[in-house]
């Protein structure tokens, strides 16, 4: 009965010794969450982030640990589907794309780089290196679900290194098991931080951007519209009365 009275306040304070002990140190509370299952799977919650673009069906989600950053990418569609970012030049030139599909149960995965405004080609055909570290995917008649990872900086020319701070991202995708099918409407433009989680359409840079929701461009866009239409009419009106004129002088 004495033993068993000194036993229970000697017993619960190591207990609270070694709690204190792991909240110092950091332990308790900040628990790593696991990185993500590159399983062909997105699980709720699995991913620290995600963005899902609307109007085009498109989700994104990703998580950064360590050095490396990992994707899940997922579309209303049976086909190829991508994610490009940082271009330099017009429209895609430039920019980091990893591109793939599944073709029976297959993944195709590859990374490429934008070498035009409206073509890619692989890193490896340039002389890069491809850099998909892990990969995974799966596909059911109404969906594609990608999941792959990367290293944040490469070091490869034909990448672009992720960092902090807003990046121009590219999504897109298509019906066809291939890498060079046009997307047609498919596609889209946004803005995202990936190390702060943010993200926000960015509006396309081939078309009015009113027509993508915003008003403000609409008018000088009409206006330009305008003038060329009164333009090609006024040439063509001069090139049909000319010739007329010229060969009642060559009758006279
Ligand atoms: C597979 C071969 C591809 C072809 C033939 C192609 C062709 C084109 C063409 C002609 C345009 C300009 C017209 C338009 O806006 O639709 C364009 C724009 C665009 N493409 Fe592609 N593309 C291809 C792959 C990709 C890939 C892999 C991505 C994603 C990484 C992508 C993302 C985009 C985006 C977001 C735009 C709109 C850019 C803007 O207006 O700012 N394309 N593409």
């Amino acid at each position: 009965m004495t033993r068993a009275f000194h036993l229970v306040p000697h017993v619960s304070g190591w207990v609270l010794l070694a709690v204190l002990v792991l909240v110092a140190g950091g332990w308790v509370g900040t628990a790593a969450a696991a990185p993500p299952a590159i399983d062909g799977r997105i699980m709720e919650g699995e991913y620290a982030s995600h963005y899902q673009a609307r109007r085009i069906g498109m989700e994104v989600h990703w998580t950064i640990e360590g050095d490396s950053i990992y994707f899940g990418l997922k579309v209303p569609a049976t086909g190829w589907l991508a994610i490009g970012w940082d271009p330099s030049g017009p429209i895609m030139e430039g920019e980091d794309i990893i591109l793939g599909y599944i073709r029976g149960k297959e993944l195709f995965l590859q990374d490429y780089f934008a070498n035009s405004s409206v073509t890619h080609a692989s890193d490896v055909s340039l002389g890069g290196r491809d850099d998909v570290l892990e990969s995974s995917g799966s596909e059911d008649p109404q969906s594609t679900t990608i999941e792959f990872r990367r290293r944040l900086d490469t070091g490869d020319r034909f990448d672009r290194p992720i960092t902090p701070g807003p990046h121009t991202v590219q999504l897109a995708y298509a019906p066809s098991d291939d890498f060079v099918t046009y997307h047609g409407e498919k596609r889209t433009v946004v803005k995202i931080d990936f190390f702060a989680g943010g993200a926000q359409e960015a509006g396309l840079f081939a078309r009015p951007r009113s027509f993508d929701g915003g008003r403000g461009p609409f008018v000088p866009w009409l206006l330009t519209v305008a003038v060329g239409v009164v333009t090609i009419a006024g040439l063509t009106a001069a090139y049909l009365l000319w010739p007329a004129r010229g060969r009642r002088r060559h009758t006279d």
